[in-house]
């Protein structure tokens, strides 16, 4: 039988499917349908240090093979969290993720003060997020600015440190980069595609912001291209996520060179999909007499 098990960052993982931030709630609500405990983990939705109401107006569209979102981060704020979410995040079995987010460094750095005394396993960094100090450019999409956030918040935390890249960075071989040598222990990539739809009926944009994140199948190629490039960019794991819906796309990712997959848009067509991958990828393990995942990591590259 194939070892599923991943070494991550001096920690065991229980497999190599995570639910992905925003698409999981917080593990919780899917304990009744699946053995989160057989999962790698659990990302909590994005955090930021005040809770948000979320963005008004349509949230989420349908496209072809992919979900447009424009939730807002909606969100209880980081303490909240901590005394209400969390307690029964640790009853789960499975590693947690605190997916933190900000508008400016002091807030994220102030996240990760409150984060660092709990059980909490690994702080995932979204800095997709704009920063509202210096015109609304997300973090995640120039180098120097993420960078910066990423030094200031190591400089700080004392959880194993995953930065989430945004797939807008303007590279992503000096995005990987960059956020190595200001401290990252991991990667994960990537998040949503900038994207937008219009309705014809009212002949407006549909979201409030005009623009909004795609994701589900339609980015998978693109995304393993880019976990691909992340993985030749820097020595730190990486985890690789982006419409992944079945264990043979899981396995794509881990063969670019991907520790770990995170599976986000696919949960809500089927929220049994984190176990069902989980199974496909042992099924193919096993059929091609692979016992465990180091032996087919990063197997495709040169
Ligand atoms: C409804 C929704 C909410 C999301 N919220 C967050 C979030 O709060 N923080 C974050 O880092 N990513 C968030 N994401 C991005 C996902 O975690 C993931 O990076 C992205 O959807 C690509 O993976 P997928 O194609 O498997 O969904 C969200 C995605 C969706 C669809």
């Amino acid at each position: 039988m194939a070892d599923l098990r991943v070494n991550f960052l001096g920690k065991t993982l229980n497999g190599p499917v995570i639910g992905a931030s925003g698409t999981f709630g917080y593990g919780v609500e899917y304990a009744d349908m699946i053995d989160c405990a057989r999962l790698g983990g659990v990302c909590s939705k994005g955090l930021t240090l005040h809770g948000k109401p979320g963005n008004e107006g349509e949230r989420l569209w349908e496209t072809p093979s992919g979900l447009i979102n424009s939730i807002g981060l909606q969100n209880p704020g980081v303490r909240h969290f901590i005394e209400n979410e969390l307690p029964d995040m640790q009853t789960l079995g499975t590693a947690i993720f605190a997916n933190l987010g900000g508008g400016c460094i002091e807030d994220y750095e102030e996240g990760v003060r409150l984060l660092n005394d709990t059980a909490v396993d690994f702080i995932e960094l979204n800095i997709s997020c704009p920063n509202v100090k210096h015109g609304g450019i997300a973090y995640g999409v120039k180098a120097e600015s993420a960078r910066e956030v990423v030094g200031r918040v190591r400089a700080v935390c004392r959880k194993p440190l995953v930065v989430k890249l945004s797939p807008n960075a303007e590279s992503i071989p000096d995005m990987a980069a960059a956020c190595a040598e200001a401290g990252a222990d991991a990667l994960s990539l990537v998040n949503t595609f900038q994207a937008m739809a219009i309705d014809l009926e009212k002949r407006r944009p549909v979201f409030n912001n005009v623009f909004a994140g795609l994701s589900g199948p339609a980015i998978r190629p693109i995304a393993l291209r880019m976990v691909w490039q992340a993985c030749g960019a820097v020595k730190i794991p990486v985890i690789g996520l982006g419409g992944i819906a079945t264990g043979r796309d899981a396995l794509e990712f881990i063969m670019a060179g991907a520790h770990a997959v995170q599976v986000g848009t696919a949960n809500f067509s089927d929220p049994t999909v984190c176990m069902k991958i989980t199974d496909e990828i042992a099924a193919w393990m096993d059929k091609n007499g692979v016992k465990t995942l180091d032996e087919i990591r990063g197997c495709a590259r040169p």
